[in-house]
């Protein structure tokens, strides 16, 4: 096990890495906390949850929306939950944001921590203190940043994720070593998902990597100033995809990062896009997909990334450096219609 702090602007989250569930208890009083988690989550892993309080969620995204908020809150109420206690999201990104976001407007906001158990969770969605909901087709419309005190890693949640949801989350693995770590890029590039899936070493050291990518970059830009933006490479297309077709977020970015790669070549002389679509097949993810642009652009110019008529995309320059550039709306149309 190894604990590491990191300060953010107004609090600090203890970043627990090779640990044990049991251990949770050490972070979180089992006497004011309150898990939450989903029926999938719950199913598999029912032992862990003796003697805690916990919400059960139906799974999925179409449940991270504000009703499901106001049952947890109706469940807190019922539970006596007070200013003392402490929320602890056990799950995918879909629990831990919601939890976050229950936390901040819950008695006008308690102590929250996450278990995060699938990879996108562990290497991304847990990371960050952004935490909402979505609002009918808009992901992540309504929400906030605050940093949960805690993030306890146990991996053994992982032996119950589906191979689906491995391939999410490698999608976004991909995105952090395309846009930060070409020595990453490479790693990945010698090995498969079924390297990962047997290799506990490598899969712990890969995550904990990731992890501390994130928290390095949203440690320099918490608010989405500058940098954390990169973050969002493949996400502007990708959101857009998601929210029209029946994709997986991680299948969804992956069509999204190798469109910004074609468009960082024609922008910006990047010619290292067959390797992008290479890796991407590796891990088992689509690199292309048939969409229809004209439902596509209503979605993509609702982005919270616009400003007006311009909107910042992510491209980039090499392997391992992206680039924020602004772009008119008009310019992103035209690029995103001759893609399809
Ligand atoms: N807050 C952020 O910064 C951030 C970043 C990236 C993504 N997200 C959000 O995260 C969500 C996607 O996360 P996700 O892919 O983890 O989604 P998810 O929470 O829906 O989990 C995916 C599926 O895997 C199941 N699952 C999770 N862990 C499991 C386990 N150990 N065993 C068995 N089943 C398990 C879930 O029940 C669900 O069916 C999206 O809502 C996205 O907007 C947030």
């Amino acid at each position: 096990m190894e604990k590491k702090n990191f300060k953010f602007s107004s609090a600090s989250t203890d970043l627990v890495t090779g640990a044990s569930f049991s251990q949770l208890s050490k972070y979180s009083d089992k006497s004011a906390s309150i898990l939450i988690t989903d029926e999938h989550i719950y199913d598999a892993h029912k032992t862990k949850f003796r003697g805690w309080n916990t919400i059960i969620l139906k799974p999925g995204e179409e449940y991270k929306i504000q009703g499901t908020a106001d049952s947890i809150i109706d469940q807190l109420i019922e539970f006596e939950a007070d200013r003392k206690t402490t929320l602890v999201g056990i799950g995918g990104g879909v629990v831990t944001d919601i939890t976050g976001y229950v936390a901040a407007v819950y008695m006008r906001g308690i102590r929250f921590g996450f278990v995060p158990t699938s990879v996108l969770g562990l290497v991304d969605a847990s990371i960050g203190g952004k935490n909402g909901i979505d609002v009918k087709m808009y992901k992540n419309m309504v929400g906030v940043i605050r940093q949960p005190s805690f993030i306890l890693h146990d991996l053994a949640f992982l032996k119950s994720l589906p191979e689906r949801q491995w391939r999410n989350g490698f999608a976004e693995i991909i995105k952090h070593a395309c846009i930060m770590d070409a020595a990453m890029f490479r790693e990945l590039e010698k090995n498969d998902l079924a390297f990962y899936m047997k290799n506990k070493k490598g899969l712990s050291d890969l995550i904990r990597r990731n992890a501390m990518l994130k928290i390095k970059l949203v440690q320099k830009d918490e608010f989405e100033n500058g940098d954390r933006k990169l973050l969002n490479f493949g996400h502007t297309l990708g959101h857009a995809l998601e929210n029209q077709y029946e994709l997986m977020h991680g299948e969804a970015i992956s069509i999204g990062m190798m469109a910004a790669a074609h468009f960082s070549r024609e922008l910006n002389g990047f010619n290292q896009a067959a390797r992008i679509a290479g890796i991407l097949d590796r891990y088992g993810l689509p690199a292309y997909g048939h969409f229809d642009v004209n439902k596509i652009m209503p979605v993509l110019k609702m982005d919270k990334k616009r400003e007006r008529k311009t909107l910042s995309y992510i491209l980039l320059e090499k392997i391992g450096k992206a680039v924020i550039r602004n772009l008119e709306l008009k310019t992103i149309d035209k690029f995103i219609r001759s893609l399809s």
